[in-house]
Formats: C-alpha cells, sequence, structure tokens
C-alpha cells in the first residue's frame, strides 16, 4: 500500500505543466472503437484510469501502442467483441463510454455496471434514454448493462439534466447513425468539444458542441487521424489552488485560460491574485484569503471536480464561507478527514458546507475517499502545519499524473512510500 507523506508549511513556487485533461482522454480511447481505420492519440495523461480504457481495448482485440510518453497508438480494426470485462469496467465511470461507442460501431455492447468515484447515487437512466430514442433495446443481464440495435436512426434528445456522460454517450451511439441526431440540454464541457473535435477529425459531423444544442448527421466511415487531448481543467484548477492555500507564487503552464475562468473569480473573491496568458496562468497571494460562497453548477459553473479542493482552501480562509454541491448528493465525505486536521466545517442537509476560517491546519494522518477528495487532502496537508499522511492514494494515481514529482519540482515536501498493509489501523463499528 502506497501512502503520501506530506511536511506542510512550504510556499509552493515555480512553474507546473498540465497534462492532459482526464476526462476528455478516457472519452477519446473509448471514441476509437468509432473508427474504421488505427488513430493516434497526443496528450494522454498517465493516469490509472487511462491505463484502464486501454487495457478494456486490448482485452476487445484493439491493437494499442505506446509510441511515446503521451502518445498511443490504436487500431480498432481487430477489435473481436462487444464485450467489456468486469475487471476494469467497475472500477470506471468512464468504462459507461464503452456502450455508447461499441453501440454506435457495432449495434451491440455488453458493459458490466460502471463504478467511478462514490459521490451518491450515479444512475446511466439518461444514457439509456438517448439509445432508445435511436432505436436500441437495454435489459440487465448478470449485472452488465446490454443494449442492442438493429439499426439506428437519427431522433431528437432531450436531457432531463445536464449530464456529461448520457451527452457523451449519445453523441457516440450517433455518430454513424443514419439521418440527424439533435441533443437538446447537452452538457457543455470542455471535453464534450473535445470529443466532438476529435470525431470531426475522423470525418464526422458533429455541429453545436460547446452549447446546449448539438446536431449529429450520422456518416458511414471514419478515416484514421492524429489528435491532441485538451489540457486538464482540472489538474489546472487543483495546482491554482494548491499555490493560493500554501500562499505561494506558481506559473501553471500549458492550460486554456478560458476552462478555468470559474476557478478564477473565485479565486479572485478569495484575494488571491490570478494573471491570466496566452497558455498559463499565475497565482500568487500577497494578503490573507477572504470568505466567499461557491455553488457548483455544469460548464460554464464552478464545476463538481474542483469543490473539494476550492472546500478545503476556504477551512483556512478568514470569516463564514458557504459551500453548495448541486451535481452530486454525496461529495463532502472529505469534511470529516479536514476536521482532523482542524478545519471547522460542518455539512447541513448533505449538499451544504459551512466552513468557519481557522488560522492554520494541523497536520493527521488522513484517508482520501475518493479521487477530488484525495486531491484536497494533499492541498490541506500541503498548508498545513507539521507531517499529514494520505492513505488510499491509489484515488488520486486515478486522475493526477505525478503529482508527487510536480509539487517537489514547486518545492513541496511530498514523499510516496509504500507501507506494509499490516501498519494500516483497521476500523470497525
Ligand atoms: N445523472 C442521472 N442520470 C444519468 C446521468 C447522470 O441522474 O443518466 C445525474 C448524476 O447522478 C449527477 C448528474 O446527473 O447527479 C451529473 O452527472 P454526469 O453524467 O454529468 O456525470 P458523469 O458523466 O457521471 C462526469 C465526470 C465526473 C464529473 C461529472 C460532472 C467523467 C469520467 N466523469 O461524470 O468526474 O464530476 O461528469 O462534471 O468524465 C472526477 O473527475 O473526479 C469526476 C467525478
Amino acid at each position: 500500500m502506497e501512502k503520501f507523506f506530506i511536511r506542510g508549511g512550504i510556499p509552493l513556487h515555480g512553474t507546473v505543466y498540465i497534462s492532459g485533461a482526464k476526462n476528455a482522454a478516457v472519452a477519446l480511447v473509448a471514441a476509437t472503437i468509432l473508427c474504421d481505420e488505427p488513430c493516434t492519440l497526443e496528450n494522454v495523461p498517465a493516469i490509472s484510469d487511462i491505463t484502464k480504457c486501454l487495457d478494456i481495448l486490448r482485452s476487445m482485440g484493439a491493437v494499442v501502442r505506446m509510441e511515446r510518453d503521451g502518445v498511443i497508438y490504436i487500431d480498432p480494426r481487430s477489435i473481436n467483441t462487444t464485450e467489456v470485462p468486469y475487471k476494469q469496467a467497475v472500477t470506471m465511470r468512464a468504462s459507461s463510454y464503452f456502450l455508447g461507442t461499441l453501440l454506435g460501431k457495432f449495434h451491440e455492447a455488453f458493459v458490466p455496471m460502471p463504478g467511478g468515484c462514490d459521490l451518491g447515487d450515479r444512475p446511466i437512466d439518461q444514457h439509456l434514454k438517448a439509445f432508445r430514442a435511436l432505436g436500441a433495446t437495454d435489459k440487465v443481464v448478470r449485472g452488465a448493462n446490454y443494449v442492442k440495435a438493429d439499426k439506428l436512426i437519427g431522433n431528437q434528445i432531450f436531457f432531463d439534466m445536464v449530464t456529461v456522460g448520457a451527452t457523451m454517450n449519445a453523441i457516440f451511439a450517433s455518430v454513424r447513425a443514419k439521418g440527424q441526431t439533435i441533443i437538446e440540454n447537452a452538457a457543455k464541457e470542455p471535453h464534450i468539444v473535445d470529443v466532438a473535435n476529435y470525431l470531426n477529425s475522423m470525418g464526422a459531423d458533429i455541429r453545436g458542441a460547446g452549447t446546449d444544442v448539438i446536431k449529429i448527421r450520422g456518416v458511414e466511415y471514419l478515416h484514421g487521424t492524429t489528435y491532441a487531448t485538451i489540457p486538464d481543467q482540472i489538474e489546472a484548477g487543483t495546482y491554482m489552488v494548491a499555490a493560493a492555500a500554501t500562499k505561494g507564487d506558481v506559473v501553471i503552464a500549458n492550460v486554456i485560460p478560458k476552462h478555468l475562468e470559474s476557478i478564477t473569480v473565485k479565486l479572485r473573491k478569495c484575494g488571491v491574485n490570478v494573471e491570466e496568458n496566452d497558455e498559463s496562468v499565475r497565482v500568487w497571494v500577497d494578503k490573507p484569503l477572504q470568505n466567499t460562497t461557491v455553488k457548483t453548477q455544469p460548464h460554464p459553473g464552478f464545476p463538481t471536480d474542483m469543490q473539494p479542493q476550492f472546500s478545503t482552501l476556504l477551512t483556512m480562509a478568514y470569516g463564514t464561507s458557504r459551500v453548495t454541491e448541486e451535481i452530486f448528493n454525496n461529495r463532502f465525505r472529505y469534511a470529516a478527514e479536514l476536521r482532523k486536521m482542524g478545519a471547522d466545517i460542518s455539512i447541513e442537509g448533505g449538499k451544504v458546507a459551512i466552513i468557519q476560517g481557522v488560522d492554520h491546519l494541523s497536520g493527521a494522518p488522513v484517508q482520501a475517499t475518493d479521487l477530488r477528495a484525495g486531491a484536497a487532502l494533499v492541498i490541506a496537508g500541503l498548508a498545513a502545519d507539521g507531517m499529514t499522511e494520505i492513505g488510499n492514494i491509489h484515488f488520486i494515481q486515478r486522475g493526477y499524473e505525478r503529482i508527487d514529482e510536480k509539487l517537489q519540482k514547486l518545492g513541496a515536501d511530498i514523499k510516496r512510500v509504500i507501507v506494509p498493509e499490516n501498519d494500516s489501523v483497521e476500523m470497525s463499528g
């Protein structure tokens, strides 16, 4: 078992380079199934969720080759099954993308129920609604979703809520369907636009990605392409908050500043300086942090995937802050861990955190409860007095490429240590 040991209290300084976006890259890898020729993906982050997606492709017969760091060649022509193996599917949300891509290409998919971070109930009813609109049927077989269609025909799809996953899957299932599909109330996240651009670079006809109406005219053939993943908005936001929490001065490079606007606005409200350049942002602090209110929203609103990190910053800001989680119904499990570090944070009705700023956090042994909660604890550890020991760091490695090395380059005292299993404290009750 691996843990992070962080000696906190050191302001971060220097430049950090942001990797390709996890939530774009997992979708791009799955989308490659739709292609009729080999593709090369660039700027793919080295994270465990990508390893699992690539393993799924290999297990289905695709040729997958790492050409060099971040560059992956995928030949989907040798795929010989429409069944996704249980082991990889159940640990990852992105496995649901294989439903849409296999259905779109082979008119059939068998995918074990997707896993992913435990953020509350995460149904896929809207994904299935989209498939049904295009002519597919679905049933649950042996704990897996089985979808099938004799043919897929374009249709109008209206989502009951804004959902990233279902928007992706509706695009995947309709990109080779007959005729036109119109997706309304579509998600507008940067990774939706990235996936549409990737498919269009293969010859797909997708218009309107990034707005709430996406129009897709089905095509019969998709040709090979080479495509670079966009930078990770959430990884960038995490380093922005880490710079602020440690009262440092950091240039976050290889980013699209426009994607970071909602985070930038909230940091400025807290008294943090943010300077936007063409492909980088500089974040530094020269005065005490102030409280603010945050409400998570679909893009372009404040991203739920930044909520734990930002709440952690607010535990060290003067006054009372209020953070409302509007996307998931159980995304404050990390609050109990922050309390162990001296944070004053209480949760009302599962959706609202009331945070009373304290002068400083103090290091403690804590456990990551999911990916972004883990990132939040890293930020807390970097800012806290003394030593923080973070367990369950495999969650963090799902989505942050070499986070310990990147932080070390910024001057942090963080070590990844292999700890024998029996050194962990058993909980009961
Ligand atoms: N929802 C439904 N029915 C559906 C689909 C979604 O009720 O059929 C609900 C969800 O339960 C949730 C809301 O709609 O309350 C939004 O869910 P969405 O579908 O947008 O989320 P997702 O596709 O499951 C992706 C990211 C998450 C990110 C959310 C929101 C990937 C692989 N995952 O999840 O990323 O939080 O969008 O932006 O792209 C993370 O990276 O840490 C992470 C959790």
